[in-house]
């Protein structure tokens, strides 16, 4: 009788354990959780920050891009107004290099997402949450198509350079028109692409292998230096196991095929090092300490348990906040624990050759980490929320807001961007947070506390 007990209950804990490993969405969505710690997987650190620099840089990590040679003459006139007129923060932003056809091509990089202007600086690391993508780049997907191909026509070279990058353009030109600004499409865009690639081999495909939603979903963009405290990427935590292949996905937009993967994904080892040294930025103006101090005892009493603790040695916990505690807006989760690419991507080299890169939806958020927060205005994953102050204030937070374009408008007081709430009929650079997917409500953790505590709060916020 013992010897049936004992057997049943190692049985009992075989299927839990099991049930836990294959957390798939809907059984873990079914279950009840309120907030999950991530567990470390093994990573590549013997990378070379320096080196990693460099390629971030020099591009060749892209495969193809827009023969350069076309816009030459236009961009080295005035580099400067070419940076500003493509809404990027930083010269980093677009690289040109050697295709492996000896063309040389140009295409964006990390840091035309990843490199964003903040009162007098501009900052590697920071989303650049200025640019505007609400404008349908359809049109100009099909003109760049026809306009090189019928150029180049007869320069194969050149041709090979462009191809995959003009196909993919194309095909993820219909997905990433957003519908507020500041918000960044990126995660459409790999499931733009990747629907177009053969799960083995990385591919062309001329039929899609999955489907994708129609409604355009963005999200703002996190800071670069969080990675060397993450166990998992991204705003759900979605993404799991090696960091090289993760962040290697960036550049799907050009790559051939799983062979000109495997040597990027060599260079990524360096890319990430790089990432893992950078530092959040410091908070440039004066600080009051005793204030400070102050806002320290209440994030001890009421953050530190998600957002960890800012002392050497440091502490993160790693945690996913389930949408029901958060109460955040729950679109983006749900979209990725719906989304087809996650399918696509447990079945593709990503995911079965070494190192081994998987997804991993969760119905919840990361609780990120805190560094240089000051910094990364908007706020939350979908970016609805200007300030810090009302982060920790959901009864203040604007309905719609408008900010101008200009990174000196900045809100030292509220820590954030400054904007007006006046409804300028839709005008560009307005918020809606009544759409789908963009609502700022939930995070109420700060909500009970009185206003001079919140503004303690506020100060302390700037240390970190
Ligand atoms: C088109 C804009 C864009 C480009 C280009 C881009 N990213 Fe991102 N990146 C994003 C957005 C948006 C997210 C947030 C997506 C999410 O979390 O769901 C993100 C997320 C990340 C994260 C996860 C951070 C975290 O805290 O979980 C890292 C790291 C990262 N990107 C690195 C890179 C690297 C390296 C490249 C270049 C190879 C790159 N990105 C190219 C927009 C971009
Ligand atoms: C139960 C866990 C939990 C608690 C407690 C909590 N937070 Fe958060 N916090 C989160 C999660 C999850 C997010 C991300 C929400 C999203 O993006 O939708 C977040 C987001 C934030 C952000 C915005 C981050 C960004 O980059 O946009 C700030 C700032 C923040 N929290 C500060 C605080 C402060 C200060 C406290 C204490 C008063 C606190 N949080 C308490 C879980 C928590």
């Amino acid at each position: 009788m013992k010897k049936k007990l004992i057997i049943f209950l190692f049985a009992s804990l075989f299927l839990i354990t099991c049930k836990s490993v294959y957390d798939l969405p809907g059984v873990a969505d079914s279950r009840d959780w309120k907030t999950k710690s991530i567990s470390p997987t093994p990573q590549i650190l013997s990378g070379d920050p320096d080196s990693g620099f460099y390629y971030l840089t020099q591009g060749a990590y892209l495969g193809t891009g827009l023969p350069y040679a076309m816009l030459k003459k236009r961009i080295e006139k005035n580099p400067q107004k070419f940076v500003r007129k493509s809404g990027l923060a930083s010269e980093y932003g677009y690289a040109v290099f050697k295709s492996e056809h000896g063309v040389e091509v140009m295409n964006g990089t990390c840091f035309s997402c990843h490199a964003g202007a903040v009162g007098d600086e501009v900052y590697l690391g920071v989303g650049n949450a200025l640019n505007d993508n609400q404008s349908s780049l359809e049109l100009p997907a099909k003109l760049m198509n026809w306009n090189v191909r019928r150029k180049y026509k007869r320069d194969t070279s050149t041709l090979d350079s462009f191809d995959e990058f003009g196909k993919y353009f194309s095909h993820m030109a219909p997905y990433i028109e957003t519908n507020n600004p500041g918000v960044n499409p990126a995660a459409r865009i790999a499931e733009a692409c990747m629907r177009f690639r053969n799960p083995i081999d990385l591919t062309y495909t001329a039929e899609p292998q999955y489907e994708v939603r129609e409604y355009n979903m963005a999200s703002d963009i996190p800071a670069l230096w969080h990675l060397q405290k993450k166990n998992a990427l991204y705003y759900t935590a979605v993404g799991r196991g090696d960091f090289t292949k993760l962040l290697f996905q960036a550049s799907v937009l050009g790559i051939r095929d799983s062979t000109q993967a495997r040597s990027a994904q060599e260079k990524f080892v360096h890319i990430t090092a790089w990432i893992r040294s950078l530092e959040a930025p410091k908070y440039p103006r004066s600080i009051n300490e005793n204030l400070a101090q102050q806002g320290k005892e209440i994030f001890l009493k009421k953050c530190k348990g998600c957002h960890g603790t800012y002392d050497t040695p440091e502490t993160y916990p790693n945690k996913v906040v389930a949408l029901k505690v958060i109460g955040t807006d729950p679109l983006y989760a749900n979209y990725a624990t719906d989304s087809k690419i996650v399918e696509w991507y447990n079945k593709s080299w990503f995911a079965t050759s070494e190192p081994k890169s998987w997804f991993e939806p969760l119905s919840g958020y990361a609780a990120p980490p805190l560094d240089g927060i000051w910094v990364t205005a908007p706020y939350f994953h979908n970016g609805s929320v200007p300030t810090l102050y009302e982060v920790l204030s959901s009864k203040s937070r604007p309905e719609k807001w408008k900010k101008s374009k200009d990174s000196k408008d900045f809100d030292w007081k509220k820590v954030g961007w400054e904007y007006k709430t006046k409804n300028n009929g839709g005008a560009k650079m307005t918020y809606d947070t009544t759409l789908p997917g963009y609502g700022n409500q939930g995070h109420t953790f700060a909500d009970s506390l009185s206003d001079p505590d919140r503004w303690a709060l506020v100060e302390y916020l700037k240390t970190l």
